[in-house]
């Protein structure tokens, strides 16, 4: 059954930059899906599909990648990724991206959502939270249908360095990251686990609280190493496992910014919690029991992605139903 599923499925990639070209890479090695990969600059999608195409007969399956920047070739995509947009360059935070990446991001949305009116998007291009917000504003989609990618990817990292620090497999981690995929994200500790076991139980809190700062810092680490762009390959990955949930229907749980109307004590906007993710998307979030420092850095994470939609809103690409004051 879910081989069928899989058989069926494409998935449509927006911006065939680095996350984008990498993501596909992944989604057809893995048999998940074929792809169609679209971008503003002629011949770099094709080049790419083209590349990876050619690299099938090396890996032995059978999925198509097609290169366009046409929009009707994306049509009828079960799940459409969007990674268009400018990466950060060192120096540069996430909400300097703002206003660069929103019309971007407006006129990507709106193109694509015609040509496949019944699928679920999973918004990459920073900032995360404000960009996933204007794309389920822009698709007029039901918010269950509306995923931003970060928490797995900030998790991922934070698992990263627990592993390096503690000496063991990171196959044994399993740590959470809720909040804005910002400065302020918030790693939790307790919730953070090695076969089991809370990492609380296993470092002292000066060891946590150095490797919570890298994990809010990763993705800047990366930035200032690579000098001329992002990171992508763990970025791609995260958002792979965001897809086989989907298009297997794995019901699994994982973090991700989705829209908060009442849980967390949050309204109107979209931020990372843990959810269950399937075939229909979020298919239910996740309420932790939080201590008050945790829920205090998690309102303080909202508050921060609260005025960069605000920002949005003055631009008068959309209108709110809360503004940051009431945070
Ligand atoms: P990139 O610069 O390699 O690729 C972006 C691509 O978007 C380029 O090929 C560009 O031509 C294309 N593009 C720009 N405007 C377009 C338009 N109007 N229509 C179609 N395509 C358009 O950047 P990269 O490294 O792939 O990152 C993409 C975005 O994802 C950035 O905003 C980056 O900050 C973000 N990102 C977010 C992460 C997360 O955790 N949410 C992780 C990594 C990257
Ligand atoms: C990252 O965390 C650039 O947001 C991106 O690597």
């Amino acid at each position: 059954m879910v081989d069928r599923l899989c058989e069926l499925s494409k998935v449509s990639i927006l911006g065939a930059g680095n996350v984008g070209a990498t993501l596909a890479q992944h989604v057809v090695q893995k048999n998940l899906a074929d792809v169609v990969l679209l971008d503003i600059e002629a011949d770099k999608p094709q080049g790419i599909a083209l590349d990876l195409m050619e690299a099938r007969s090396i890996e032995r399956h059978d999925r198509s990648v097609t290169g366009t920047n046409r929009y009707r070739d994306t049509a009828g995509s079960q799940v459409i990724v969007v990674t268009a947009g400018a990466p950060r360059k060192p120096g540069m935070s996430r909400d300097d991206l703002l206003r660069i990446n929103a019309a971007i991001v407006h006129e990507v949305v709106s193109r694509a959502v015609e040509y496949s009116p019944d699928a679920l998007l999973i918004v990459v291009t920073n900032p995360l939270d404000a960009m996933t917000y204007l794309a389920w504003k822009t698709s007029g989609f039901a918010p269950e249908r509306v995923l931003g990618m970060a928490g797995v990817l900030d998790a991922a990292r934070f698992e990263t360095f627990i592993a390096w620090e503690l000496g063991v497999s990171v196959k044994n981690i399993t740590a959470l990251v809720l909040g804005g995929h910002g400065d302020l994200m918030v790693p939790l500790p307790r919730f953070s686990t090695v076969a089991g076991v809370p990492i609380i139980n296993l470092m002292s809190a000066e060891q946590i609280e150095r490797l919570i700062k890298r994990t809010r810092e990763g993705g800047a680490e990366i930035v200032r190493l690579l000098k001329t762009g992002s990171a992508y390959y763990a970025p791609a990955a995260a958002v792979t496992q965001m897809i086989e949930a989907i298009l297997h229907d794995e019901q699994r749980i994982l973090p991700a910014a989705v829209y908060l109307e009442g849980a967390y004590q949050l309204h109107d906007i979209f931020m990372g919690v843990p959810i269950k993710l399937g075939r229909n998307g979020v298919e239910s979030v996740l309420e932790l029991e939080l201590e008050p420092d945790e829920k205090a850095a998690l309102l303080q994470s909202a508050a921060s992605v609260s005025l960069s939609l605000d920002l949005l809103a003055h631009s008068g690409l959309f209108s709110r139903s809360r503004q940051s004051d009431s945070f």
